[in-house]
């Protein structure tokens, strides 16, 4: 019988329905704005510093350093290009990596356009950046490095605490987007060693577009929106307050289940890429084998398409993704399995399939059925099985 999978908690989770009881009361009765005076402003100007006292407790910042923004985008653009104005004069070079989301590596073309000079750090194999190589990168005018706490399509999770120690013997900022790993994994500021840090609610079964930056005090950034005086004047404009209520929400039930979740969804990882790789030969596991996400599996299927994987897998009810969310539209291998340095054909034939709260051992028994039969009956008619370069 057909079922309904989704197994892409990577590109969005959805909403909790405890999350949104939350929300509820402050898209109807509580309305006020919270710059005004007033009793109905008041109550919603309490709701946010509530919301923003959880997300702080979570990530073990302090309240004031944690500035609500419209989502993952917004404050990594916030993170490098805030800290780019601000400290042009001292220099205007920037570390990153090659396998950053396209909300890091977009603000850094627009930044090289206006002089700015990027080094993006090589990975290996796995996505993991080498301390070494970092050290090597740094220059006199070195203003910021940014590495991402987990990659969102091969789920590796890099050595921050490590890497930030190198920042901080430069006395260079660090920041990292952990979009992927808030709510999921340990993230602590101090352990990790970071002056900024990017999440985003709607990958911990929050609302969307809703989001915050951490900002450790006193460190020099430029706002990117003017106008009132919200958020420190740090981001203007009229608070999004029922989207931070769920925010605030989302974070305080992520943290209290964190570590059974954490465990339940290493195990089904551990079970499905061991089923995949006992039952279907010549696939690829993309990603660091043991530092990785709990609930991040990622696979090329030497052969064949992953866009045809997943079509087939979706009119069987299954919701998986190539590469990530923003690009699968496009014809161009990942960013990120090309800087791994995957042959274009495995890049094209890989398949991410990410779990999370509602994710059961029997949809991955299904889905495990449905993969089977559909690599074979693609290979079967597959023109591509000679010629294809699989070495790595
Ligand atoms: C690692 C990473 N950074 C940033 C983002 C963007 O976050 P948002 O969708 O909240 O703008 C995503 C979302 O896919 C992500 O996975």
């Amino acid at each position: 019988m057909k079922k309904e999978v989704y197994l892409d908690y990577a590109a969005t989770t959805p909403l909790r329905p405890e999350v949104y009881k939350a929300m509820e009361p402050y898209l109807i009765e509580k309305f006020g704005n919270p710059s005004s005076i007033h009793h109905f402003g008041k109550e919603t100007k309490i709701a946010i510093e509530e919301a923003r006292e959880k997300i702080a407790k979570a990530i073990g910042a302090k309240n004031d350093e944690i500035i609500f923004t419209s989502g993952g985008t917004e404050s990594n653009n916030m993170a490098i290009k805030g800290v780019a104005l601000a400290l042009s004069e001292k220099g205007k070079h920037i570390i990153t990596t090659p396998i950053e989301h396209h909300a890091v590596l977009e603000p850094c073309h627009f930044l090289e356009k206006l002089g700015f000079e990027i080094t993006y750090l090589k990975v290996d194999k796995d996505g993991i950046v080498d301390p070494d190589e970092l050290r090597k990168a740094i220059r006199k005018d070195t203003i910021l490095i940014s590495i991402m706490h987990a990659n969102n399509e091969i789920g590796t999770i890099e050595p921050i605490e490590e890497l930030s120690k190198i920042a901080r013997e430069f006395d260079i900022y660090f920041h990292t987007d952990a979009v992927q790993t808030v709510g999921h994994i340990p993230v602590n500021v101090d352990t990790l060693g970071v002056d900024l840090l990017s999440l985003s609610a709607h990958k911990f079964y929050g609302p969307k577009g809703i989001g915050a930056l951490y900002i450790r005090k006193g460190t020099r950034i430029y706002p990117l929106i003017h106008g009132g005086e919200q958020e420190q004047r740090k981001r203007a404009g009229t608070e999004n307050v029922a989207g931070i209520v769920g925010m605030g929400r989302a974070i305080e039930l992520a943290i209290l289940e964190l570590e059974k979740e954490k465990k339940r969804l290493s195990d089904l990882r551990d079970y499905f890429i061991s089923e995949i790789e006992r039952r279907i030969p010549d696939v690829y596991l993309n990603g660091h084998r043991i530092k990785r996400l709990p609930n991040n599996i990622n696979f090329s299927f030497a052969y064949i398409e992953g866009e045809s994987i997943l079509l087939n897998l979706d009119l069987e009810g299954i919701g998986v993704s190539t590469g990530s969310a923003c690009s699968s539209r496009s014809l161009e291998p990942s960013h990120v399995l090309s800087a791994i340095g995957l042959p274009t054909e495995l890049a094209h034939s890989a398949i991410r399939f990410t779990l999370g709260l509602y994710t059961t051992k029997e949809d991955l028994n299904y889905t495990l059925d449905i993969l089977e039969k559909t690599v074979e009956r693609l290979r079967s008619i597959s023109p591509y099985k000679q010629g294809w370069k699989i070495k790595r």
